[in-house]
């Protein structure tokens, strides 16, 4: 019997009942009942000092910083078949905290090669990602709000290795929080790559 899939869901929202987390937590639902080995992260909850941008552990394949959660995050991240990553717009990109997170575990996520290119250290997993936003459909993709997050998103995981099987993103949140519609589409991705 094939091996059930490891699934790492990352919560970049700091809302505990927020839309990004109503979203992410019926996938870890889904993902538990379908027998999936899941861990959940919320990014609010780690403690993790920002970059200094010594470029050190491009050499070392460590970071010099004192041990904090960035580097447990890098191990579940090294150990996951699948990465979730819900992500609400902050100023059409990645809130701090998240983009934290990704400054410092750099050397786990890529490096150069001795010809100087870059070289993926993820290579052969898959990753998801979930955005919300306030500006409504379509402008939320159309002036790369929500689109903006994915974006960024997707500039940090092609880098890393990261095959990006599915987006969802939803527009609006003033007007209307995530409907059982949306929890339904999330349900079905992560239902599909727990098969
Ligand atoms: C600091 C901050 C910046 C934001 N920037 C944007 C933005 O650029 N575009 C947008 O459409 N919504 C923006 N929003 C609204 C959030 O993306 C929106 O409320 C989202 O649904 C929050 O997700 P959550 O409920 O999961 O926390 C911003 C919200 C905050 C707090």
């Amino acid at each position: 019997m094939p091996s059930k899939k490891n699934i790492l869901i990352i919560n970049g929202s700091p809302r505990p009942r927020g839309n990004i987390s109503r979203l992410l937590e019926c996938m870890k639902d889904e993902a538990d009942k379908a027998g999936c080995r899941v861990t959940y992260v919320r990014i609010s909850a780690l403690h993790i000092k920002p970059c200094t941008g010594c470029m050190q552990c491009r050499k070392d394949g460590r970071c010099r910083l004192p041990h904090d959660d960035s580097v447990e995050v890098l191990k579940a991240i090294n150990e996951c078949d699948v990465m979730v990553i819900g992500s609400p717009c902050y100023w059409g990109n990645i809130p701090g905290e998240l983009k934290i997170l990704f400054d410092r575990i750099v050397y786990g996520l890529m490096r150069t090669n001795g010809k100087g290119l870059p070289e993926p250290l993820q290579k052969g997993k898959q990753a998801v990602f979930i955005s919300t936003c306030s500006t409504p459909f379509p402008f939320n993709i159309l002036f790369k709000q929500s689109r903006g997050t994915i974006r960024a998103l997707k500039e940090i995981f092609r880098w890393s290795g990261f095959r990006v099987v599915a987006t969802f993103e939803k527009g609006g949140t003033k007007q209307h929080d995530v409907s059982e519609k949306d929890l339904a589409r999330c349900r079905k991705i992560i239902g599909r790559l727990c098969r």
